[in-house]
């Protein structure tokens, strides 16, 4: 059997990584870019430094600083317009998850033409595109380090999933100095996301030699850092160790694919805005309880992974400690509740048919180590209505 891993062509990881912008720029031959990123950065000051950067090594720039939060297709229009009229020769993608996952998406388009729907799965995205180097903000999504991309589609409001090796970033900048000045709500629900994708990516039907050490390191860095980086955002050991949790994590995910919890993740945050990783954290306690069964062993030993249990002799005492871990870390983080956060229950049951349609739809449900029919997927949203968080 064998696995076919995409990784970036380079990573620069650890602190003042951000300084090594210009090299890696030099390194992939590119001299034009253009910064894909948002409001907050350029309030923040990333912004700035980037372009201190550039400006010291003379390397003229254009920047699009509109991305938005859960990017859809509409969103991305006016930048893949700028991209083409300007000739830039790669794209620098400056924050979250959401503007690394926009930059993706205009590297593509604006090389190849078409509409973000053309490409979503199953979809396989090999054509090579303008070079994307993201710079990530957030310990979280991994985008930086994946072959995916999600964006909405305007019309339908669905979450597009697009994959394949086209959308892997050319380079990636993991400076850890970058998420200090994260808000916790925002650490805990992107830093929940990289424990989801570190957890999912093991139990994967899809899940390779490759890809289950990349997923035992993620969850040794992530588990007793998660909280540390929430309550504790000047404490840099924690941070850093996060940083690079939440990239390895994005590298087994995207090598090995994610499962259940994501596949209802979306629908939810499609049709009530929950944040991405919000509404992963909602999920998953009892999706994980469902899904134990299908593969016994392997959540024993994420328990074991995350340093909960010392062995896996008592496997029910190992799948015990994980949901109790999982329960416990929403609690402590307060993820809110669906009603909590404002979803109306009446308009929650009357999506369910629909959400449970989209989540088999995107195919992560498949990859799930117990594989869900329409109904079990219906009574699971019903479950997390009655168990969130
Ligand atoms: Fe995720």
């Amino acid at each position: 059997m064998v696995n076919s891993i995409v990784l970036p062509k380079i990573m620069q990881i650890g602190a003042d990584a951000l300084n090594l912008l210009p090299d890696t720029l030099v390194s992939l031959g590119c001299c034009f870019p253009c910064i894909i990123t948002d409001k907050t950065m350029v309030e923040l000051g990333y912004m700035a430094k980037v372009e201190a950067l550039l400006r010291q090594q003379n390397i003229q720039f254009g920047l699009f600083a509109e991305t938005m939060p859960e990017p859809n297709d509409t969103s991305i229009l006016a930048a893949v317009e700028m991209v083409q009229t300007n000739h830039y020769d790669c794209l620098i993608a400056l924050g979250g998850g959401s503007a690394i996952d926009s930059a993706k998406a205009i590297a593509l388009l604006a090389s190849h033409g078409g509409k973000m729907r053309d490409y979503k799965v199953p979809y396989q995205v090999n054509e090579i595109s303008l070079p994307v180097v993201a710079i990530p903000t957030t310990a979280g999504t991994g985008s930086e380090a994946t072959r995916v991309t999600v964006i909405s589609d305007s019309a339908t409001d669905e979450k597009m999933l697009c994959m394949g090796s086209g959308l892997i970033p050319a380079a990636a900048i993991i400076d850890y100095q970058l998420t200090l000045s994260l808000p916790s709500r925002i650490a805990a629900d992107t830093g929940i996301d990289a424990l989801t994708h570190a957890i999912e990516a093991y139990v994967s039907r899809k899940a390779n030699l490759f890809s289950d050490q990349q997923a035992i390191a993620a969850m040794k860095l992530i588990a007793p850092n998660l909280i540390k980086v929430c309550q504790e955002p000047d404490n840099l050991a924690a941070k850093e160790a996060m940083m690079l949790g939440a990239t390895l994590a994005g590298i087994a995910f995207s090598n090995a694919s994610v499962g259940l919890v994501h596949g209802m993740s979306r629908p939810i945050g499609v049709h009530f805005h929950v944040p991405h990783g919000m509404s992963n954290a909602m999920l998953l306690p009892t999706i994980t309880e469902y899904s134990l069964p299908g593969a016994p062993l392997k959540y024993a030993e994420c328990a074991m992974h995350m340093g909960l249990i010392n062995n896996i002799e008592d496997e029910a005492l190992a799948h015990q400690s994980l949901i109790n871990e999982l329960k416990q870390i929403n609690q402590i983080l307060a993820v809110p509740t669906l009603a909590q956060f404002g979803v109306e229950k009446a308009q929650y049951d009357s999506l369910l048919t629909n959400m449970a349609e989209q989540a088999l739809a995107s195919g992560s449900p498949s990859n799930n180590p117990k594989t869900p029919a329409l109904n079990d997927i219906i009574e699971l949203y019903r479950k997390v209505w009655v168990n969130s968080p």
